[in-house]
């Protein structure tokens, strides 16, 4: 053979021997080229406890045989992990730990899958909330989560220098399951006999004699005056969704006095993962702010096929009161100052929207009666709260406005706040779904999150006349305030630039 031959011999051989390596024959004998073997975790974070256990179960593709894989741990300290995938985590520490796990194809290294796992600390208070008490000038509600089965609040006057006179009440703990975290213990206290107007230290004594950081919360005043934060849709799964809500919220806070933050839902992306909230947890936005959140449709997803469940994990985050009434589970109320705050569980409605009528709302519409009678001479202003955009959303079947207003109109609502649209927008007064001079301002709150539009459900046109501002052109992100005074309600609202964009004045009716 001459030299020539011999190179083209060569190639010959080493293409059949590549094809013959990497490629699958067809029935009709035509070679398809061999895809890789991938391997996923399934999660790509968990949280565990100190000393839990845990086995991931990977699943693979592109092959019928599972490959021999290579297990390794970022830091063995933290995170131990058998050739089975078992994983044991180690947390000693007074705060959380987090390290990476790997599994990759041992003779393919670069397919691997990795998951990034919190290790709890055994005596360490997590999500330590505040919330407001049914009657907020005199009560509160703190809720904590921690693997301590023994811990117990601490709560003083923020005027006294240290916690020598402070008063303590044992947490009753529960088990929360989660899907990404077997279980943690669950607090909640309810807290009575504060003073109005006052701000309060906290912290959680743990078993071992440790402290949480120290926390504040504050009761409503009695004198009519007082403002409050609107923010909604974080979806929190990143830092960066964390801070822009903080920019927000500083923004605000420089403007006005803000006692408390009325977020109205989407505080998460999927609800039952614990690995999301810690988004909220390592914000640091927890600590010095109570919260009076409303539950949105993402606190309800178990998982990212979306499919719903029950709120209970959401429940066992946030610190709101229980609503006392045959109502949907999320349900709430609370009157702070001057205002009644009346929060619906957006979900109860939907849950039952084939059922005409719908049960759910009819449960909910008896409660809100309920709650308005109970509280008969004690506010100058209705204020009502859920995730689904009343106005904008009844295009699409999920605001249940069409159902609601009646009600709000006999029982003349002033502020209908709401969200999920992620456009900002504002209707002129209402009444019987007409502009009117007395009546209800429906507003749909911007996102707060920062990231571009993926879903833009409202439609300005078919609002027509009812319409006072709608952002859609805008794309804005941002938040609100609220400014109380005996006389008025006004609305303020601002992008993340901290530009003021619009606003609103409703007068005292009452
Ligand atoms: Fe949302």
């Amino acid at each position: 053979m001459k030299k020539t031959h011999i190179k083209l011999f060569a190639v010959i051989i080493l293409i059949v021997a590549v094809l013959t390596s990497c490629a699958t024959t067809t029935s009709s004998g035509y070679q398809l080229p061999k895809k890789n073997v991938t391997v996923s975790l399934g999660i790509s974070t968990a949280t565990m406890r100190n000393g839990e256990q845990r086995t991931f179960t990977p699943t693979f593709k592109n092959t019928d045989t599972p490959p021999q894989l290579i297990w390794s741990s970022s830091d063995e300290s933290i995170l131990k992990v058998d050739q089975n995938g078992t994983v044991t985590a180690y947390n000693t520490t007074s705060g959380s730990l987090t390290a990476n796990i790997t599994a990759s194809i041992a003779d393919n290294p670069n397919m691997r899958s990795i998951c990034t796992i919190t290790v709890l600390s055994s005596t360490q208070a997590h999500f330590i909330t505040a919330g407001p008490g049914q009657d907020a000038s005199t009560q509160a509600v703190i809720s904590w989560h921690s693997p301590d089965p023994t811990s117990t609040l601490q709560y003083t006057d923020a005027n006294k220098s240290d916690f020598t006179n402070s008063l303590t009440l044992d947490g009753e703990p529960t088990l929360s399951e989660w899907a990404d975290l077997s279980y943690i213990y669950r607090y909640r206290v309810e807290l009575d006999d504060l003073q109005p107007g006052s701000t309060y230290n906290y912290r959680i004594m743990l078993s071992d004699g440790t402290y949480s950081e120290i926390s504040t919360f504050r009761t409503a005043g009695t004198d009519g005056t007082f403002s409050f934060a609107w923010l909604s849709d974080v979806h929190a799964a990143t830092a960066e969704s964390m801070g822009n809500i903080t920019t927000i919220l500083n923004y605000e806070r420089e403007k006005t006095d803000i006692s408390f933050c009325l977020f109205t839902g989407d505080m998460v992306n999927q609800g039952k993962r614990y690995s999301y909230w810690e988004s909220w947890n390592d914000s640091g936005l927890l600590s010095d702010m109570t919260y009076a959140f409303v539950i949105g449709n993402h606190e309800y997803y178990p998982n990212k096929t979306a499919e719903f469940a029950t709120p209970s994990f959401y429940l066992d985050y946030v610190a709101i009161p229980k609503n006392n009434g045959d109502s949907a589970p999320a349900d709430y109320w609370f009157l702070y100052n001057n205002v009644l705050f009346i929060c619906l569980d957006t979900m109860a409605g939907e849950f039952a929207s084939s059922e005409i009528p719908n049960p759910a709302l009819e449960k909910q519409a008896k409660w809100f009666e309920d709650v308005i009678a109970e509280n008969e001479g004690r506010y100058t202003f209705i204020i009502v709260a859920q995730h689904y955009a009343f106005l904008d959303g009844d295009v699409e079947g999920t605001g249940f406005y069409s159902f609601w207003y009646p009600y709000f109109d006999k029982y003349c609502v002033d502020l209908a706040l709401s969200s999920d649209t992620h456009i900002y927008s504002r209707s002129k007064t209402l009444n019987n779904n007409k502009v009117s001079e007395k009546g209800t301002v429906y507003m749909t709150s911007p996102i707060s999150e920062g990231k571009a539009l993926d879903e833009i459900i409202n439609r300005p046109e078919a609002l027509g006349e009812r319409s006072a501002f709608n952002a859609v052109e805008k794309k804005l992100m941002g938040g609100s305030y609220v400014e109380v005074t005996p006389n008025s309600l006004t609305v303020r609202v601002i992008g993340k630039d901290g530009n003021e964009y619009d606003s609103v004045t409703i007068p005292a009716h009452r």
